[in-house]
């Protein structure tokens, strides 16, 4: 294949993806799909960085494998893994530490937030390590491009730091994969706390988790925050609440938000919500039915699970032996 290849992780996290990483990251691997070979990966070594307990764990990977295909992940096109299904991830990881300066890890600021939010004694090496595992998660696969948020950038810069080292100490072993910054990619923002992302790591009251119940649901979105104004107007600086709400709805809907501020010129904040709210509930529903599904049929949904881990493991050994070849292993 010639298509450019990209590989992608989601933390499980949580049971249910929320609306954020659905429009945020979700709806964007789905489209990649027909131009890019693509990895998709349930990053599960990376969640034991942070206390977690195995049978839920287990659980939370699964489901979250089941919400990528219920997303539209087609199995087929693209390679699905589990990370710790594949051996090499924590071989190549190791490498990665050991090309890596101590100053250099220290200074990664999503370590600095997170030593510091857990506090010194709880955080563990892992969290250190992590941006070592992440590169080693895309070098294996030969990623030309890695879709990243803004969080996610300092990590990928060290990722393209330790692949030209290693290429210029040992030989061409890595391509050096690029940020690909994909246009237009919704950011979505509690109901309650307009000003703070929707996320799994840090909910807030107003996350709209895809799994909930969808009445449950449409009420969260029937009682989001807006402002004391009365216009329908995109302004995510003055209308951090109304912006998000109309975000989610040109998302939903595949209407421009310019459209949608005319649909709603002389309604009010409480159309918006309701129209959001069935929007929602309307896309949400067989969405869950698919989850449903796919985690009900444990067989099914473990055979697709060994297929990507097969797929990805000829990949990723390859990779893994040039290089324990160059380091003289
Ligand atoms: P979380 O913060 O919910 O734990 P992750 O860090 O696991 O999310 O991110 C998974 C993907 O979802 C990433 O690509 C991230 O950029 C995207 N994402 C997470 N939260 C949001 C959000 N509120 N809006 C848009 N995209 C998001
Ligand atoms: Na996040």
């Amino acid at each position: 294949t010639t298509r450019p290849r990209i590989f992608s992780g989601m933390q499980p996290t949580a049971d249910s993806l929320h609306l954020g990483n659905y429009l945020g990251a979700l709806t964007s691997w789905v489209a990649l799909q027909d131009t890019h070979d693509a990895f998709y990966c349930v990053v599960d070594m990376h969640s034991i960085t942070v206390e977690f307990e195995p049978e839920v764990l287990r659980r939370r990977s699964r489901a979250t494998a089941a919400q990528f295909l219920a997303g539209g992940v087609d199995p087929e096109r693209s390679t699905l893994l589990l990370q710790s299904h594949v051996a090499a991830h924590a071989e190549l990881s190791w490498v990665m530490t050991c090309l890596t300066g101590f100053g250099e890890a220290s200074r990664m600021t999503q370590f600095k937030d997170k030593s510091q939010r857990i506090g010194a004694d709880r955080t563990g090496a892992g969290i250190f390590a992590y941006p070592m595992l992440m590169a080693a998660d895309i070098l294996l696969y030969q990623t030309d491009l890695v879709p990243v948020g803004e969080d996610q950038r300092q990590h990928l810069e060290l990722t393209r730091n330790l692949a030209q080292r290693f290429n210029s100490r040992f030989g061409q072993t890595f391509v050096v994969p690029e940020p690909y910054i994909v246009k237009q990619t919704a950011k979505i923002y509690d109901l309650q706390q307009p000003d703070k992302q929707m996320s799994k790591s840090l909910p807030g009251p107003g996350c709209l988790y895809l799994l909930d119940d969808p009445k449950a649901n449409a009420k969260k979105i029937r009682s989001a925050v807006t402002d004391t104004g009365r216009e329908v107007r995109f302004d995510p600086a003055e209308k951090p609440g109304v912006s998000n709400l109309l975000t989610m709805l040109s998302a939903l809907s595949g209407r421009e938000v310019a459209a949608l501020e005319e649909d709603y010129t002389g309604k009010g904040y409480g159309d918006l919500k309701k129209d959001l709210a069935d929007v929602f509930v309307e896309f949400v529903t067989p969405f869950r039915e698919r989850v449903q599904a796919l985690v009900g049929d444990t067989e099914g949904l473990d055979a697709i699970l060994a297929r990507g881990a097969e797929r990805a493991r000829a990949v990723a050994g390859e990779t893994l032996a040039a290089t324990y070849d160059r380091v003289g292993f």
